[in-house]
């Protein structure tokens, strides 16, 4: 089935081979079997089956989420009051609240509790133009709960209209329940990841890579464990503090590094060297009434690349609209428009392995577009509130219609 959409004002898109962000005037693109099929079209012989108007909108990409942390069951707008009057992320998980808090919930919930509370979730993404999501486990830390977590992004994917990736994220914190750290990390590596890899429920291993939670001993040890049944490492790396967890990054080759507020410049070095991918989170930022927003330009001067993402969750960014995220990164981490448009698509897309198949406006990527009634990229992260998103495409089909059908 071939689908035509036409009357398009213009297509933005990173482009590989300039390495730049493109803007293109274009009428109309083909979609045949959920893939971008041939772009420029000029009425040749293929057989159409199906028109849509795009009325004069700007197609781009559809974001990719590259972060998130959105398999929870309860809120925690309890810990927000408490910052607000006074006490920081640290000060509440250390009391009790933060992450332990959403794990007492989340082991309370069944699957199919847990899976009808982030299943509303997934059109608060699409309605902001996210087509594909990174979901980490996180909030279950025994081997059920992390599974009961897995296994619900893996029914989310089959059964909603974006992609979701699978991130396993046991180092997240360090359960209550076992006293001795080392034991947690050798329930992780002996028992979790062998698990969760023959389930083939995660693609990525991720860890809290912080003074408080996990130290570079334990990381490496998961590292090379996750290395060892083919999961790629990321890392929450010098959200708080440097910990000197982006340098560690750089050394276990992870795929990307995530938050990095207070990495130093020896770390962000050793990444760009590794071509580990920087990803920011400036929502997280914001959300915590911070001010030290990661500087994404001594990120790039560094020789990394950088991707943004939410990172929502519960406790540190219940921010999901990534045109927002763009707007942070560009007021507050110093990205040009074109730095952080890139950072939403094509970084994004090489942060969960994906740069060839989704994140680019390219015959044979898969048919994710966004529309929009605007003039130019500036105002994606200008109408943060994605007001003027009038559809979305998702392989080939429309999973949003504010204004096209
Ligand atoms: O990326 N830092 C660790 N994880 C999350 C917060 C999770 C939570 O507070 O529930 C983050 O900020
Ligand atoms: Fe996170």
């Amino acid at each position: 089935m071939i689908t035509k959409i036409y009357n398009i004002k213009s297509f933005i898109t990173y482009d590989t081979s300039i390495k730049d962000v493109v803007i293109k005037k274009l009428d109309s693109i083909l979609i045949k079997d959920n893939q971008i099929y041939k772009i420029n079209y000029n009425n040749n012989n293929d057989k159409i089956d199906n028109q849509i108007d795009a009325k004069n909108n700007i197609i781009t990409p559809g974001f990719i989420d590259s972060h998130t942390h959105m398999i929870f069951s309860s809120h925690r707008a309890n810990d927000f009051s408490k910052r607000i009057s006074g006490k920081t992320y640290l000060d509440i998980a250390k009391s009790g609240g933060g992450i332990k808090s959403s794990i007492n919930s989340l082991r309370n919930s069944s699957k199919d509790e847990l899976f009808n509370k982030c299943n509303k979730q997934i059109s608060y993404f699409i309605k902001n133009g996210t087509t594909t999501v990174e979901a980490k486990s996180g909030y279950g830390l025994t081997l059920q709960d992390e599974i009961k977590s897995l296994e619900v992004i893996r029914e989310l994917n089959d059964l909603t209209d974006i992609d979701l990736v699978p991130t396993f994220m046991g180092a997240h914190d360090f359960p209550n329940e076992i006293k001795e750290k080392s034991s947690y990390v050798d329930l992780i590596c002996n028992e979790m990841i062998p698990e969760i890899s023959s389930k083939k429920l995660a693609e990525f291993c991720d860890v809290f890579c912080e003074n408080n939670y996990f130290n570079h001993k334990q990381t490496l040890k998961i590292a090379e464990t996750a290395k060892k049944y083919d999961l790629k490492m990321k890392l929450h790396a010098d959200e708080f503090q440097d910990s000197n967890a982006a340098y560690l990054a750089g050394e276990i080759k992870a795929i990307s590094a995530d938050h990095l507020m207070k990495s130093n410049l020896n770390g962000l070095k050793n990444m760009a060297k590794n071509n580990v991918i920087a990803t920011l989170l400036p929502a997280t930022t914001l959300f915590l009434g911070m001010n030290t927003y990661a500087s994404g330009k001594r990120i790039i001067e560094s020789g990394c690349e950088v991707a943004i993402a939410s990172d929502y969750n519960p406790g540190s960014s219940t921010i999901y609209s990534l045109p927002l995220v763009m707007a942070l990164s560009c007021l507050y981490c110093g990205l040009s428009i074109n730095e952080a448009f890139k950072a939403i698509t094509y970084n994004a897309a090489k942060s969960i392995n994906r740069e060839n198949s989704i994140g680019l406006i390219k015959e044979g990527y898969s048919a994710d577009i966004l529309f929009w009634d605007i003039d130019n990229l500036n105002e994606i992260p200008y109408w943060f509130n994605s007001d003027r998103l009038s559809a979305v495409m998702k392989k080939g089909k429309l999973i949003l219609k504010n204004n096209i059908n």
